[in-house]
């Protein structure tokens, strides 16, 4: 009887690489050549720590995951996750990182311009949990930003403010891509992380106030491989992150931008309007159609300037992700121009129609009243312009 009982399922194979103290997440893109230094620096840097370096990679062009492979053969503690889905910088760390096994967990670039040589010390801090998080800056002491051009250094400085005035976040350097978290703080946090969120430090540190945190300074090191993956967009993306995770619950960070925008576009129509009417515009056009009053003519041009200006801002800025290229811009201004135009005249008919039933006026007085009047209009003629253009020209993408 014995004789004929099915062979025994063999044990499930023993791992023979002890558990992890700290996993390692580097995120990879085009870095074939910079792959094989970082990893013999990691290795250098941890020394005898038991760790794991989890590469995540987005099945790069360049053969970075196959790279990683080849070490892997001979390094167990090398692992690659060749990703073919839902692509991205934040969406890969975020990947790595919930496949991590240590204690503690490390994101660092792959493109060497992180300096390992401060990882140890980054480490002792949060493995002698006197803090969750610990930041490498380069804006504290021992920080420095290497050889960026004063213009970039600037853009950083803008968002650094943002992050600290609206996430009220303390570190120096919220926008750095090298940090080391407790398994505690991830575990904790991790939920409410959106993956297409920008800065993946700042969803840690900008969501949960609870963590401490501490930072340690380094010198970023000029890209000698490869190029830096970091576009146009991402001022744009970095804009949207910070609206998602301040109000993200309430209102459309998109909507946000696109606000923001209108704003500006406000701002320059009020500029032009006033310039156009000082440099005697009017008499010129005037001569050409003498039926159109000096104000009027004046009005129009810079209503039309600032409908050419607010659709090349929402074109390139607020709806990168579903900009028009070349001709079909032409019938997409187009039909920007007739939905301005109807928006427009929403405001003119709101404003006018409050005048006209004194809105507000026994209260705030005349001139009070009329921008309060005025602001109504302009809002609903947002909204109204902002339901035309997602329903009808730049219409969210199918994913
Ligand atoms: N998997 C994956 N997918 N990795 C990516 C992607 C992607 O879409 N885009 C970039 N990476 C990897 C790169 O291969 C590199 O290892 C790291 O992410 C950083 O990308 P870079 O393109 O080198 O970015 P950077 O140097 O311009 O930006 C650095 O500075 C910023 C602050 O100014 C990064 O450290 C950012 O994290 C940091 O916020
Ligand atoms: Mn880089």
């Amino acid at each position: 009887m014995a004789m004929s009982a099915p062979p025994e399922p063999s044990a499930p194979p023993v791992a023979s690489e002890p558990q992890p103290l700290v996993s390692i997440v580097t995120p990879t893109y085009n870095e074939a050549e910079n792959l094989p230094i970082l990893i013999e620096r990691l290795h250098a840097a941890l020394g005898v720590l038991p760790h794991e370096i989890i590469i995540a990679d987005d099945n790069s062009p360049d053969g970075t995951w196959q790279v990683g492979e080849t070490l892997a053969t001979q390094d167990p503690t090398l692992r690659v996750m060749r990703r073919f889905h839902d692509p991205g910088l934040s969406a890969s760390v975020l990947d790595g990182l919930s496949t991590a096994r240590g204690e503690v967990l490390v994101v660092i670039d792959a493109d060497l311009q992180h300096d390992t040589g401060v990882l140890p010390e980054m480490l002792s801090h949060v493995l002698s949990k006197r803090v969750d998080v610990c930041v490498g800056s380069r804006s504290t002491a021992g920080g420095g930003y290497g050889d960026w051009s004063l213009s970039r250094r600037f853009v950083s400085w803008v968002a650094t403010m943002i992050a600290k005035l609206l996430l009220r976040v303390s570190v120096s350097d919220p926008m750095s891509g090298y940090f080391v978290v407790s398994r505690e703080a991830y575990e904790q946090t991790a939920p409410s992380i959106n993956p297409r969120g920008f800065k993946i430090l700042l969803e840690f540190i900008g969501r949960n106030h609870q963590l401490r945190v501490d930072e340690v300074g380094y010198e970023f090191s000029n890209r000698i491989h490869g190029e830096t993956k970091l576009n146009r967009s991402v001022i744009r993306s970095y804009l949207l992150g910070v609206a998602e995770l301040r109000v993200g619950r309430q209102i459309n960070p998109t909507f946000l931008l696109y606000a923001m925008v209108g704003l500006v576009g406000l701002a320059v129509n009020s500029v032009l309007f006033t310039l156009a009417e000082a440099v005697g515009f009017p008499e010129i056009t005037t001569g050409l159609n003498a039926a159109i009053d000096p104000v009027a003519t004046s009005f129009l041009f810079s209503v039309q300037v600032t409908i050419l200006l607010l659709f090349a801002m929402n074109n390139e800025f607020t709806f990168w992700e579903q900009r028009y290229r070349g001709w079909a811009l032409i019938p997409a201004f187009a039909l920007y121009e007739v939905m301005s135009l109807v928006g427009f005249c929403v405001h003119v008919a709101v404003f006018t129609s409050l005048q006209n039933i004194g809105f507000l006026l026994n209260l705030l007085g005349t001139s009070a009243s009329r921008v309060v009047q005025n602001l109504i209009g302009a809002s609903i003629a947002l909204i109204l312009n902002w339901f035309l253009n997602t329903t009808y020209l730049w219409r969210r993408k199918q994913r």
